[in-house]
C-alpha cells in the first residue's frame, strides 16, 4: 500500500508521536526545542558547537535566562548530537542557523547552505523541512525547495518557513503569546506547519506562501531600524536645542494612535538590526532597487555609536577622574549577548585610546580583546566612586540603580534608566 505521507505526520503531530530535530541550539534553536520538549514531543537538538552539546547532555545551559533546571527536565525526551548521524530518526527539521554578512557587508547564507548540502544525503520521505533563520526573499525556495530534487514536496516531502520573533529577555511577550507567522511550499506543506506550531503557540498567522512570510520578518526589523534610526536622530538635533528626546517621546506616545514608541541607545546591536535591513538592500539591488532609506537608517544607527562615544569621550575629557566604568556591555539588558553590541565597541575603542576603563556585567563576565582577556568587575556599590564616569550601556534590571546613584560621581545615561533630572546624571 502506497503511503500517505501527508496524513502519517499531521497524525504524528495529534498524537505526539514525533520527534522534532533542531538545527542550531542558539538563542532561537534552544528555545524551540524547550517549547516542543515541554509539550512532551521527543525532541532532537544539533549543534556543530561540541562544547555547547556536551554541556547541554549534563544540563548545562549554554543561555543566561534558560536555567539548567529548564534543561534538566527536558533531559528524558531530548537528544543533542553535533552531528547528524540520527537525521533519519526526526520527523520534522527546524533550521535555526545564523544568517551573518560576510566581509562584502553581503548575506551569508553559507551555514545553511552547507547544513541542505549535508543533509540531502541522508532525509528520508515523510520529514518536513521548516527554516526558521532571519532571511531575504526567496531563500526557501532558492536554498531548499530547489535543492531538494529528489523529493516531490507536499507529496513525499514538506517545506515550510516560519519566522522566529525572539525578544530575548523580554518578560511581557512570552514565545506562547507572540503570534507566529507560518508558510509552507504547498498548501499541505503550509497545514502541516500550522499543525505543529498550533501545539506551542497560542496564535499561528497564515501567510499565503514562503516569500511572503520571509518578507514579513524582514520588514519587521527594517521597520525596527528606521524607527529607531529616527529617534536618534531626533536626539541629535533636539540635543542643540536642549530639548530631551526621552521627554518628548514619553509626551508624544500619549496620542492612541500612528505613534509607536522607539527609545533613543547607544546604537543598535545584536543578530537583528544591525544585519537584517542590509539582507533587503542587497536582494532589492539584485532586483535592480537601490534601497536609499534602509541603507541611511543603517548608516545613522552606526553613526550613533560613533558620536555617542565622541560625547563620552569628550564629558571624561572635562572630568578631573578620567576613570570610566561600563556598565552592561551587552547590546541589550538582561542577556548575555554582545554581538554587534554599542558596549564593546565603547570598551574596546577606550582601550585603544588608551583610556582607562573598566566594565561591569553580570552576565558577560569576560571579553576578549587583542588577545587579553577582560574581566568584569566584581559588584560593589561602593567603589563605583574610584570612577569619574559611570557609563550605561545596558540596564540589567538586576542592578540596583539607586546604589549606583548614590555612589557614583558621574553617570552617562544611555538607556534612559533614571526617570528624572539629576545633577549627577547627563544623557547624550
Ligand atoms: N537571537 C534572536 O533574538 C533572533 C530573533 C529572531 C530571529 N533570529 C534569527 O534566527 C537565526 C539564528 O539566530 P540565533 O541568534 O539563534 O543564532 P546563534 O548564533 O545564537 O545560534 C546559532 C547556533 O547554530 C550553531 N551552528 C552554526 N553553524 C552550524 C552548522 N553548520 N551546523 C550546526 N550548528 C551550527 C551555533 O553553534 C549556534 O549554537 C538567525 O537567522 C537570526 O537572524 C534571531
Amino acid at each position: 500500500m502506497k503511503t500517505n505521507y501527508y496524513k502519517t505526520i499531521l497524525k504524528k503531530i495529534e498524537n505526539k508521536d514525533l520527534t522534532v530535530g533542531i538545527i542550531g541550539l542558539g538563542y532561537v534553536g534552544l528555545k524551540l526545542l524547550l517549547q516542543f520538549a515541554n509539550k512532551n514531543y521527543r525532541t532532537f537538538g544539533f549543534d556543530n558547537d561540541k562544547k555547547k552539546i556536551q554541556n547541554l547532555k549534563k544540563n548545562k545551559s549554554p543561555i543566561s535566562y534558560i536555567s539548567n533546571q529548564n534543561i534538566s527536565k527536558i533531559r528524558n525526551k531530548t537528544f543533542y548530537s553535533n552531528n547528524f548521524k540520527n537525521i533519519y530518526s526526526c520527523d520534522v527539521l527546524i533550521i535555526c542557523l545564523p544568517t551573518p554578512l560576510n566581509i562584502k557587508n553581503e548575506p551569508d547564507l553559507s551555514d545553511i547552505k552547507d547544513c541542505i548540502f549535508n543533509l540531502k544525503k541522508i532525509l528520508r520521505k515523510g520529514q518536513t523541512i521548516i527554516l526558521e533563520s532571519t532571511t531575504y526573499p526567496g531563500t526557501t525556495n532558492e536554498i531548499i525547495v530547489d535543492k531538494l530534487k529528489n523529493f516531490k514536496i507536499g507529496k513525499n516531502f514538506f517545506v515550510g518557513y516560519s519566522p522566529e520573533r525572539e525578544n530575548p529577555g523580554s518578560k511581557n511577550f512570552t514565545f506562547w503569546n507572540t503570534p507566529k507567522i507560518i508558510s509552507g511550499h504547498t498548501k499541505k506543506c503550509q497545514k502541516i506547519v500550522e499543525n505543529l506550531y498550533k501545539k506551542i503557540v497560542k496564535k499561528v498567522i497564515i501567510s499565503k506562501n514562503l516569500m511572503d512570510a520571509e518578507t514579513a520578518k524582514i520588514f519587521e526589523n527594517v521597520y525596527r531600524s528606521v524607527n529607531i534610526a529616527l529617534v536618534n536622530e531626533m536626539r541629535f538635533i533636539l540635543k542643540k536645542m536642549q530639548i530631551d528626546i526621552n521627554e518628548i517621546i514619553d509626551l508624544a506616545k500619549t496620542k492612541p494612535f500612528g505613534f509607536s514608541e522607539f527609545r533613543p541607545g547607544p546604537g543598535v546591536g545584536g543578530h537583528c538590526i544591525p544585519i537584517d535591513p542590509l539582507y533587503l538592500s542587497w536582494i532589492a539591488k539584485k532586483k535592480g532597487y537601490n534601497t536609499k532609506f534602509i541603507k541611511l537608517a543603517s548608516q545613522v544607527n552606526l553613526e550613533t555609536t560613533k558620536k555617542i562615544l565622541k560625547e563620552i569621550k569628550k564629558i571624561v575629557s572635562k572630568q578631573k577622574n578620567k576613570k570610566i566604568l561600563i556598565i552592561g556591555l551587552s547590546y541589550k539588558k538582561n542577556i548575555e549577548d554582545t554581538r554587534e553590541s554599542a558596549g564593546v565597541k565603547f570598551f574596546t575603542k577606550l582601550l585603544d585610546d588608551k583610556i582607562n576603563v573598566r566594565f561591569l556585567d553580570g552576565l558577560v563576565k569576560e571579553l576578549k580583546y587583542k588577545n587579553i582577556l577582560h574581566k568584569s568587575i566584581d559588584l560593589n556599590y561602593k567603589s563605583f566612586s574610584k570612577y569619574g564616569t559611570i557609563v550605561i550601556c545596558s540596564d540589567h534590571d538586576f542592578y540596583n540603580y539607586s546604589k549606583i546613584l548614590s555612589s557614583s560621581n558621574l553617570i552617562i545615561d544611555l538607556r534612559n534608566r533614571y526617570k528624572f533630572r539629576h545633577e549627577k546624571i547627563i544623557r547624550i
